[in-house]
């Protein structure tokens, strides 16, 4: 049975103590979400340390938005992947789009960065997807493809067990344009297909998770595809309630 996973990435929102009211609220609803949801939140690094406080023992994890790729020293502004674990991170997204298309993170900077994640016992969330010119194209396979080989097929076994991909088409990403559930659905099962072609039945067991406009409205429809294991969420993750809703409507009670 794959993970289902809902995951808030809040991106560069909420300061501290937002960040802690707005984790204490979904701390306080997690019971109205089915207890086969697990729920991830992704504050910015300056949280971490009391967002770890507020979260502890609530059955949410913790995840932070970025690493270092380099194990430490001299890089200033940077935070390793052991600092992250020590505060209590469990995750850490790795290759989002925006990362990708801001700060110039190619797959080689994507392949040190999960040395470094595996190195401090983090699980990566990788995140694929095409812009809308390539998906205009029809180059999203492709391009979903590169990105994993380059990436994923350079982890061992033991590490890919562990990994986490979430599909995140660049044109879906706070554009309140949502992938209808038949593309996630067919780039998901593409996706499987191409993760089984190196590390073959253990593909099955993968948790892919759908971003870009997902809201409690659309939820439903995204999660009930047999490859959509849950969702990497930004815009609505910001509010408790939808947030949760998201795992409530797509997941059950
Ligand atoms: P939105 O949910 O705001 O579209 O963002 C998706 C995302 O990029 C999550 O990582």
């Amino acid at each position: 049975m794959r993970k289902k996973i809902v995951a808030g990435n809040w991106k560069m929102n909420t300061l501290p103590a937002e960040g802690v009211a707005l984790a204490q609220e979904v701390v306080a609803g997690k019971g109205t979400v089915c207890n086969c949801v697990n729920f991830i939140v992704c504050p910015p690094f300056t949280h971490l340390s009391e967002v770890a406080r507020v979260v502890k023992g609530s059955g949410i994890a913790l995840g932070a938005q970025n690493c270092a790729a380099e194990e430490k020293g001299a890089y200033t502004g940077e935070v390793s992947a052991a600092m992250i674990a020590a505060l209590g991170c469990e995750y850490v997204i790795l290759g989002h789009s925006e990362r990708r298309q801001y700060y110039g993170e190619t797959s080689a900077t994507l392949n040190r960065k999960m040395a470094q994640a595996y190195a401090h016992g983090l699980t990566p969330i990788y995140c694929v997807g095409e812009n809308l010119e390539e998906r205009e194209a029809g180059k999203h396979f492709d391009v979903v493809k590169a990105q994993i080989e380059e990436v994923v097929y350079e982890l061992t076994p033991e590490q890919f067990s562990k990994l986490v991909i979430a599909y995140e088409p660049v044109w879906a990403i706070g554009t309140g344009k949502t992938a209808t559930a038949e593309q996630a659905q067919e780039i998901h099962a593409y996706i499987r297909q191409v993760l089984a072609a190196k590390f073959g039945a253990a593909a099955a067991e993968t948790a892919i998770l759908y971003g870009g406009s997902c809201k409690p409205g659309n939820a439903a429809e995204l999660f009930a595809k047999e490859d959509v294991d849950g969702g990497l969420i930004g815009g609505a993750a910001l509010k408790a309630e939808d947030f949760l809703a998201i795992g409530r409507n797509g997941f059950g009670k």
